[in-house]
């Protein structure tokens, strides 16, 4: 037994059959640890939802096993979903009823039956307790997520898995529910969360796993994939300058100009941004906006799959 954790061991997934079979997962292994906030980062297709729901049990796989708390899924479906918390792609809430009901509904489909004043905590706790008594279809977008994480935990559970939690909320909403989910983790529960956004996956996950096409590309820190690209650092900089003379300051690997903005790789960012206000205020020229872009999973992406991972 090894609470918290998932095992997914050389799974893989299909829909449909004979011509109209679709390939969703190709010889997927994983294994998330207890207490991770594991991210699958793949664009539109790529298999996130279906792994989920073959860690659920929901979606029988082809090949492979999935292990939830060291319980096999397929072969005692009962156990393991009680150790798990889900919210979906699209939460079909029952917009007839109360949040307050909602919670309780939802707990007891896990038969797990809460008082009162449990309710009321949990709604508290992600900023819904004035709404208790409103019904789910008269919340904005952001406290709509909001309950979708509460209803994800009203069973306790050990793990929590969330399908592209934040797509369509703005950037305020976003933070909020960033926030919710960092305190999932600081409750010692694990979190395994979807996302088409490079920018999620940085800021929140430990370890993130890169799916394309249903295969994993890539496993590993954030840190770590973006380190084993060997990629420099892009100093971006709006002035007009000879790139003979740029391509000789320090630290400068390579420079081109995109339009206006003169870009230079480099390996000294500091010491490539001095002597670029040199270099300028010697020919008299000025410099606009500077910019310094660290690289970034985007990158590996690009790296591992010959295509951009469009983020929004
Ligand atoms: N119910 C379904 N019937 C047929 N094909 C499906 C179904 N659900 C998903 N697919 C296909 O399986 C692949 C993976 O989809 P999905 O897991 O939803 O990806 P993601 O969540 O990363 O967008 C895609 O090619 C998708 O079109
Ligand atoms: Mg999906």
């Amino acid at each position: 037994m090894t609470p918290g954790s998932i095992e997914i061991d050389h799974l893989s997934a299909a829909y449909g059959r004979g011509a109209r079979r679709v390939t969703a997962l190709t010889d997927v292994t994983l294994d998330i640890g207890t207490g991770e906030i594991f991210g699958l980062l793949g664009p539109n297709g790529a298999g996130k939802s279906t792994l989920l729901a073959c860690v659920q049990g929901l979606h029988t796989p082809e090949r492979g096993s999935v292990r939830v708390g060291g319980l096999d899924v397929q072969r005692q479906p009962a156990a393991t979903k009680r150790q798990l918390g889900v919210q979906l792609q699209k939460t079909a809430l029952l917009d007839d009823l109360t949040l307050a009901e909602l919670i309780e509904v939802y707990a007891a489909l896990y038969e797990v039956y809460l008082a009162r004043g449990q309710v009321t905590a949990l709604l508290e706790r992600y900023t819904l307790g004035q709404q208790r008594n409103q019904l789910a279809r008269r919340l904005s977008g952001g406290q709509q997520q909001r309950l979708a994480l509460a209803l994800a935990v009203a069973n306790d559970p050990r793990i929590v898995l969330l399908d592209e939690p934040t797509s369509a909320l703005d950037p305020h909403a976003r933070r909020a529910v960033w926030d919710s989910i960092r305190a999932l983790h600081d409750e010692g529960r694990t979190v395994v969360l979807t996302t088409h956004s490079m920018e999620e996956a940085e800021a929140l996950c430990g370890r993130v796993a890169i799916i394309d096409e249903g295969r994993i590309v890539a496993a590993d820190t954030p840190a770590r994939l973006i380190a084993g690209l060997g990629a420099s650092p892009v100093l971006k900089a709006t002035v007009e300058l000879p790139l003979e003379r740029v391509r000789d300051l320090p630290g400068v690997l390579a420079a081109r100009y995109a339009g206006q903005h003169l870009e230079l790789e480099t390996a000294q960012p500091q010491a490539t941004l001095a002597a670029l206000h040199e270099l300028a205020a010697r020919l008299g020229r000025s410099i606009g906006d500077v910019l310094l872009r660290q690289p970034n999973l985007e990158d590996v992406f690009l790296k591992r799959t010959g295509r951009a991972l469009s983020d929004g």
